[in-house]
């Protein structure tokens, strides 16, 4: 390369692609903020249709309007019949993340103003994604232990109605905070790669559920969204606390990446996985027998892998590495952690489409050719 050669940054590390005003991720100190409001205080004080329609419209709703927000959400919970029997078809064949996301698309084709691009229109559809791909988790985890679909409930908010259409009888009060802080801490986060591939499609004027769909697949992979399920995967596989060291080191040893640890953008403890860390706390002092050994083996890996990799290499727990052990205890199964994460950022995905289209402009980065140029073709009998 000649040193007129522009620089690439890899993985686009450390470049902006966009200005907002939804979400402010600082990796040094390790906070975040949607809209301006620091995460923990929405742990705290919010539930997740608030959150929703703050990401959504940029300020925390009054009580009418979040009383139309959530009635919204709720009349559009349901989901149509072609996408119950996509589901019942597929479960037992295709990972339920590939059902959410096949399920997703078969959505859009019973939307009549799909091709709506109208910014009211546009809100309609977000809302009813939003609803219903929380929706089509709990329709795949119901469906995939060959029980029927259970219509919602439109007595209960959206994480007790979830948790309802998933085990079809309501659950405890204390699982439910849990999925409701779930769904907000895994609404949003900036341009993370699911968000930005959606923004991609979406700068084509592809519809929103193109766009969401493309969060979806790309959501799915180990190294994003994917890895709530493999933390857990490896957690299981170091099987008794007393195997935690030495399977951390042989891995690290083995150049392995630890699943649920490390970030793009924090070189801190993310702030998310330290709300988390503390409900798991809790559970670990009441838990007994096979959780207790979960969030016993999560406390010891997290403590050896900030030792070994914290304040040296930047590399702290994300959301991701909490994740598990604390679905597990709620009895949400490994293969729905990450659908669940897209339920949730469905609403992160949206925000980010909707106002990049009020100042669209189409993706298209350049690559530097590195291969040969004006070859001489040469017919295939002359081929050597
Ligand atoms: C999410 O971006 C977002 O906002 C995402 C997210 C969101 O809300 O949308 O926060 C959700 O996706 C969280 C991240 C979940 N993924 C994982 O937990 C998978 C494990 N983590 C790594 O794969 C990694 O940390 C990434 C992918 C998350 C970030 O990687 P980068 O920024 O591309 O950095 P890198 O892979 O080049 O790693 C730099 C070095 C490497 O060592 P060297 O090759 O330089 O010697 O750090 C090492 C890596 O090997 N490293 C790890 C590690 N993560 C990085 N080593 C061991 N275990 C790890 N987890």
């Amino acid at each position: 390369m000649t040193d007129t050669t522009p620089p690439i940054y890899l993985g686009l590390e450390g470049v902006y692609a966009a200005e907002s005003k939804i979400c402010k991720v600082d990796g040094t100190a390790g906070k975040l903020w949607y809209r301006g409001y620091p995460i923990e205080a929405l742990a705290a004080n919010s539930n997740f249709e608030e959150t929703a329609y703050l990401l959504l419209y940029g300020k925390l709703p009054k009580r009418p309007e979040l009383d139309a927000f959530t009635g919204q959400l709720k009349s559009n919970r349901d989901i149509p019949d072609n996408v119950k029997s996509i589901i019942k078809t597929s479960v037992g064949k295709a990972p339920p993340i590939d059902i959410l996301r096949t399920a997703v698309s078969a959505l859009s084709a019973e939307d009549k103003e799909l091709t709506d691009s109208s910014p009211e229109a546009n809100m309609r559809k977000t809302i009813k994604l939003i609803a219903k791909t929380t929706t089509i988790v709990a329709a795949i985890g119901r469906m995939q232990s060959g029980k029927d679909y259970v219509k919602p409930d439109n007595n209960l908010s959206h994480a007790d109605n979830f948790l309802y259409m998933l085990s079809g009888s309501r659950q405890d009060k204390k699982a439910v905070k849990l999925i409701d802080l779930m769904f907000i801490l895994h609404a949003e986060h900036s341009t993370n790669a699911s968000t930005f591939a959606s923004m991609v499609t979406a700068s084509t004027l592809a519809d929103i559920y193109a766009s969401v769909t493309t969060g979806i697949a790309t959501l799915k992979g180990p190294l994003h969204g994917g890895a709530d399920e493999a933390a857990l995967k490896m957690m299981r596989s170091i099987g008794d606390p007393s195997n935690t060291e030495t399977y951390i080191n042989d891995a690290l040893a083995g150049k392995q990446k630890i699943m649920g640890f490390g970030h793009r953008v924090y070189k801190t403890y993310d702030p998310r996985a330290k709300i988390l860390k503390a409900w798991l706390t809790d559970i670990d002092n009441i838990a007994a027998g096979d959780q207790k050994r979960l969030t016993q083996i999560t406390l010891i890996a997290e403590k050896l892998m900030i030792d070994k990799l914290g304040q040296s290499h930047g590399i702290w727990p994300n959301i991701d590495f909490f994740a598990g052990p604390l679905y597990t205890w709620a009895g949400i199964p490994p293969e729905l952690f990450t659908p669940i994460f897209g339920a949730a950022r469905t609403v992160g995905w949206c925000a980010h489409i909707l106002e990049y289209w009020e100042h669209n402009k189409l993706f298209r980065p350049l690559e530097i050719y590195t291969g040969p140029l004006d070859l001489e073709y040469v017919p295939i009998d002359k081929r050597k």
